[in-house]
């Protein structure tokens, strides 16, 4: 229909552009007050250029987070203290690339390559969780990581499900679910020190949690007046909750979990406040932050390194791969 009235303007080019705008600004109406009803956006659906660049950002670094995060504890399970530890390690990395997988996929149903995201991970350009890029350095990290990293992500992952674009909720919501076991893994592995364990045992997991703590509280990203994404990934259903809410509902959480852990949150300025029916906490080291994120983490250059020799010797196996399907395309033709 617009193309029809643009028709009568003329025939250059710079007479055609209102009609694209007046079509863009009609998709752009409609997108948004499919937004506003709550609907889902299915990858066939219109969506405005914008949306879909945010997604891809968003769910490969999601994917990317995943993957670079099977590395922290996938270091332990050659060293997991028991055969029951060290089946349910397996099995949490295991699910971790699982995760990485079903995220590459949901990015891919928005026109990106697993190559182009691998391409930009490899080469220092995508970002991926800030907290892969801390050591592990006693099995009780293990533990901390479930409780404390895993208890973060389900805070801020629970929310995806409900995300205004349906492959990425409909994969996080078998994530979450897996989320969940991890983090009561971890849990449930820290009791078991902090009750049955010697005074070793207990201050090795003391020593973790005052290590992961902090880096765990900066996971939800950086406060929300200087969050730049945040204002438009709200309005689109993509964030429903901001990173300071999810911080907040994190800390509180937290709080109660470490009593019955018996463990000391390292933070002095954690405490009640009764009016706001929260807990206040301590200044969080932003520059620490912005410091991993840009590169300089003290496991950055090592957890990319590893990502790109998984990839180098992984070579023959994608060759191999495709060489078979090839194999079978052929033998398909000349059967048909
Ligand atoms: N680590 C690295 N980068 C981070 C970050 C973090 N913890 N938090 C924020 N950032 C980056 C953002 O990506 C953004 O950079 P960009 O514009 O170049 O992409 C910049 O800092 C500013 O932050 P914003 O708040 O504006 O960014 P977002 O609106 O995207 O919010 C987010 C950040 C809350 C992490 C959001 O992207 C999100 O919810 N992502 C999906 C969940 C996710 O990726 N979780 C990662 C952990 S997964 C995991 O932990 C695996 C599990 O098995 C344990």
């Amino acid at each position: 229909m617009y193309t029809q009235a643009m028709d009568t303007l003329g025939k250059d080019a710079e007479d055609r552009k209102p009609v694209r705008s007046a079509e863009q600004a009609m998709l752009e109406a409609r997108f948004d007050a499919r937004i506003d009803d709550g609907a889902f956006i299915e990858a066939k659906d219109w969506m405005p250029d914008h949306y879909r660049k945010t997604l891809v950002r968003q769910i490969s670094q999601h994917a990317h987070s995943e993957i670079v995060g099977m590395l922290p504890e996938g270091n332990w399970i050659s060293r997991a203290p028991t055969l029951k530890r060290k089946a349910i390690l397996l099995a949490k990395v295991q699910d971790e690339g699982g995760h990485g997988l079903y995220l590459y996929a949901a990015a891919e149903t928005l026109g990106t390559s697993r190559d182009e995201m691998l391409y930009a991970l490899h080469t220092g350009k995508a970002k991926y969780s800030s907290i892969f890029n801390y050591p592990t350095l006693t099995w009780a990290d293990v533990g901390a990581i479930g409780w404390l990293v895993d208890g973060a992500a389900i805070m801020n992952q629970v929310p995806i499900c409900r995300c205004s674009y349906a492959p990425y909720a409909r994969a996080m919501v078998r994530i979450c679910r897996e989320e969940s076991f991890h983090q009561r893994q971890g849990f449930e592995s820290l009791l078991t020190m902090m009750q049955h364990g010697t005074e070793a045992q207990k201050a090795m997991v003391q020593d973790a949690v005052d290590r992961w703590w902090w880096p765990s509280v900066m996971m939800f990203g950086p406060p929300d007046d200087q969050s730049p994404n945040s204002a438009q990934s709200m309005r689109w259903g993509i964030k429903r909750i901001s990173n300071d809410e999810l911080r907040q509902k994190f800390v509180d959480a937290a709080v109660e979990q470490a009593k019955v852990l018996g463990v000391t949150l390292p933070d002095p300025d954690l405490k009640w406040n009764e009016e706001r029916q929260h807990h206040d906490f301590g200044a969080i080291d932003w520059d620490e932050f912005w410091n991993v994120i840009a590169g300089n983490g003290p496991c950055n250059r090592e957890r990319i390194a590893a990502r790109v020799k998984a990839w180098d010797d992984g070579a023959w196996v994608r060759e191999a791969a495709l060489a078979h399907a090839e194999k079978q395309q052929q033998r398909f033709k000349e059967a048909a």
